[in-house]
C-alpha cells in the first residue's frame, strides 16, 4: 500500500510535465504555421525599370519572392518591352513624333500592367533612368532635357504604380550598376552557410562588366588596391567592401563612334558625291545626310556645314584601311599615369573574367564569336566579314537586318580595337571575356543593379535573418514538433498503463 502512493504521485508529475511539453510543441507549430501564412500573403513582388538609352527606351519588369528580397540572385526578368517611337532625347522637337513615343510608352505600360496582379500595382516601384543620349542633350540644351524629364515624371506618376524617380544617371553609376547586376545574377555577392547565416562567399571572385551602348561605353571591374580618384568607387554590399574601377566614355558608344568614323572618312575624301568607304562591303552604296553625322556633340561640324548636304558613299571593303581609321579615333599617346586605356584616362590592368554585353554581344554574335573566343580568331573574323561582298553577306547573315549588317565591319574593328588597344586585353586575358546578353534569362545591364540599389535590396549591411523565416527550417521545426507531440502521446499512454 505504501509503495503505491509515490508511484501515483510521480505519475501525476510526469503527466503534467508531458502536457507542458506537448503544449510548447503545439505553440511552436502554430507560430511556424502563422509565419508560413505571412509568406504566402507577400509572396511575389515586382519592380519596373525603364532604361532610356540614346537609341530607344526599354521597359524591364522584374519579380522576386518577397521573403527572399535581400538574397543574391533571386530577382528575374519577367518581361522586356521595347518602347517604339523616338528615343526620349529626341522628344520635344516634333509634336507628331512625340505622340508616337507616348503611344509606345503606353503600349509597354499596358503589357507590364497586365503581367502584375492588380493588388500589387501600388506596391510596385517604378524607376526611369536616362543614359548617354540625355547626358549629351543636357550638355547641348539643358532646358529641353529638363522639360523632357518633367513631362515623363508627370506621365509616370499618373500610372497606378509606386513611381520613384526619373533622372539622368551618370556614366560612373551606369558602369557600377552594370557591375552590380552581373555579380548579383551570378550569385557572387552572398552565400548562406550551414547555420543559415549570410556570409561573403569564401575566396569569391567578382566578374568585370563591359557595356557598349549607342552613345557611351562603360567598363567596371574589381581591383585589390584601394586607389583614389573619381573612377575608383568603394562600395559595401551585404557588409563586404569592394574597390571597383569604373569609367564611362561618352561618344564612344557604337552609334556615336560610327559618326566620328564617317566624319574621318568624309574629311579624307575629295568629292562628296563619290566617297570611297573602306568600312562598307563591296557592292554596297548609300546616301547619307550631313545632319545624321553632325547633329551631335560628338563630331565637329565642318566649315560651311549645311544639315541637308548629301554624301554618297561606295563600299570598297578595305579591312586594313578601315582598321586604321577606326584606331585613329582613339588617342593612345596622352597618358600622365603608369597605365591608361585611351584619351588620357587612367586604368589599372584588366584582371579576372569579364561579361561583355549589349553592343559587345551583338557585334560578337554577328561575327559568330559570342561566348568566349580567342583574340586572333576574333581579329581574323573581323577581316573576313569586311571582305565578304554585300550580296553574299546578306545571304550568310540573313538573321541580321540590313540597317545593322552594314555597320558590322567597322563595328567589329571598333570592338576589337577598343578591347585590345584601348582596354589592353592580350592573348591571355581575351579568353576571359564572355560575350553574353543574359545571365539566367535576365538581361545584363545597369537597370537591375539600379533597382536593387535604389530599393536597398543589396544593403550595405545584412541583418542576421532569424532562422524561422526560412521555409525549409520552419518545415523541419514543424516536423519535429509533430513528432514530439506523437511521442508525448505514446509515452503518456504507456505511463497510464504502468500507473494503474
Ligand atoms: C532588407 O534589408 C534592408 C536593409 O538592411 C532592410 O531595411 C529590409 O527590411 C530588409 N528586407 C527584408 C525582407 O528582410
Ligand atoms: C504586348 O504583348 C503582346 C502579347 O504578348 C505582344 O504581341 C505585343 O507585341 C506587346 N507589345 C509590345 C509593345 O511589346
Ligand atoms: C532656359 O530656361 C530659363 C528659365 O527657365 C531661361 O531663363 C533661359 O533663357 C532658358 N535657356 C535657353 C537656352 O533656352
Ligand atoms: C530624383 O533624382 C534626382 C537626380 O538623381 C535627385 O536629385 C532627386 O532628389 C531624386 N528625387 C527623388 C524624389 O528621389
Ligand atoms: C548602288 O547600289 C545599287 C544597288 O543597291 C546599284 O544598282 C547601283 O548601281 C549602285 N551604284 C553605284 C554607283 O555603285
Ligand atoms: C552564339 O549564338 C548562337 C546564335 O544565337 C547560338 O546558337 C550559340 O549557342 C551561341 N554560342 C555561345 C557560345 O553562346
Ligand atoms: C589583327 O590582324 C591584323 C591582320 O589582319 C594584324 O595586322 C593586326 O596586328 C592584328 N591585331 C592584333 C592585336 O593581333
Amino acid at each position: 500500500m505504501a509503495s503505491k502512493r509515490p508511484i501515483g504521485y510521480k505519475c501525476r508529475i510526469a503527466s503534467v510535465l508531458l502536457l507542458l511539453l506537448a503544449s510548447i510543441a503545439a505553440l511552436v507549430a502554430v507560430a511556424v504555421i502563422q509565419d508560413k501564412w505571412k509568406f504566402t500573403q507577400y509572396s511575389i513582388q515586382y519592380g519596373i525599370v525603364i532604361d532610356s538609352g540614346s537609341s530607344r527606351s526599354n521597359m524591364y519588369l522584374y519579380e522576386w519572392p518577397g521573403e527572399k528580397q535581400n538574397e543574391t540572385g533571386v530577382v528575374t526578368e519577367v518581361l522586356n518591352c521595347r518602347v517604339s517611337g523616338t528615343p526620349i532625347s529626341e522628344m520635344k522637337v516634333d509634336p507628331q513624333q512625340d505622340a508616337k513615343s507616348w503611344i509606345g510608352f503606353q503600349a509597354c505600360i499596358d503589357n507590364v500592367t497586365k503581367a502584375i496582379p492588380a493588388e500589387k500595382h501600388k506596391n510596385t516601384p517604378l524607376f526611369l533612368g536616362a543614359t548617354a543620349g540625355m547626358r549629351l542633350l543636357h550638355e547641348k540644351d539643358e532646358n529641353r532635357s529638363n522639360e523632357i524629364l518633367e513631362s515623363l515624371k508627370e506621365y509616370l506618376s499618373s500610372l497606378p504604380f509606386n513611381f520613384q524617380n526619373a533622372s539622368i544617371i551618370s556614366g560612373q553609376e551606369e558602369g557600377l550598376y552594370g557591375w552590380v547586376t552581373a555579380n548579383y545574377l551570378m550569385g557572387n555577392l552572398l552565400e548562406k552557410n550551414l547555420w543559415n547565416r549570410y556570409i561573403h562567399p569564401e575566396g569569391a571572385k567578382t566578374v568585370g562588366s563591359m557595356d557598349l551602348g549607342g552613345a557611351s561605353t562603360q567598363i567596371a571591374f574589381e581591383i585589390q588596391d584601394e586607389l583614389q580618384g573619381p573612377d575608383y568607387k568603394h562600395v559595401k554590399l551585404y557588409g563586404y567592401p569592394y574597390n571597383v574601377y569604373t569609367h564611362s566614355f561618352l561618344c564612344y558608344g557604337k552609334n556615336e563612334a560610327e559618326k566620328i568614323i564617317l566624319d574621318k572618312i568624309i574629311q579624307g575624301a575629295y568629292d562628296p558625291t563619290n566617297i570611297a568607304n573602306p568600312c562598307y562591303p563591296e557592292g554596297f552604296n548609300i546616301t547619307i545626310t550631313a545632319s545624321s553625322i553632325y547633329d551631335t556633340e560628338c563630331t565637329k561640324k565642318p566649315e560651311g556645314y549645311s544639315p541637308d548636304q548629301k554624301f554618297f558613299m561606295v563600299g570598297t571593303a578595305d579591312s586594313e584601311m578601315c582598321r586604321s581609321i577606326v584606331k585613329s579615333i582613339f588617342d593612345f599617346k596622352t597618358c600622365s599615369s603608369s597605365h591608361c586605356s585611351f584619351n588620357g584616362v587612367e586604368q589599372p590592368p584588366v584582371t579576372g573574367d569579364f561579361k561583355a554585353y549589349a553592343g559587345f554581344f551583338y557585334t560578337a554574335r554577328a561575327l559568330l564569336m559570342n561566348g568566349t573566343s580567342d583574340l586572333d580568331q576574333f581579329n581574323a573574323s573581323v577581316s573576313k566579314l569586311c571582305h565578304t561582298p554585300w550580296t553574299e553577306l546578306r545571304k550568310e547573315k540573313y538573321w541580321i537586318s540590313e540597317k545593322y549588317l552594314k555597320t558590322y565591319c567597322y563595328g567589329g574593328h571598333y570592338v576589337f580595337s577598343l578591347l585590345a588597344d584601348g582596354y589592353k586585353f592580350d592573348k591571355e586575358t581575351w579568353k576571359n571575356i564572355y560575350f553574353e546578353e543574359k545571365i539566367k534569362k535576365t538581361s545584363i545591364g545597369w537597370s537591375l543593379g539600379y533597382m536593387l540599389s535604389m530599393s536597398n535590396m543589396v544593403p550595405s549591411e545584412v541583418k542576421e535573418i532569424p532562422p524561422l523565416t526560412d521555409p525549409v527550417f520552419a518545415g523541419l521545426i514543424f516536423l519535429f514538433s509533430a513528432l514530439t507531440i506523437i511521442t508525448v502521446v505514446l509515452v503518456f499512454i504507456i505511463f497510464i498503463r504502468t500507473c494503474y
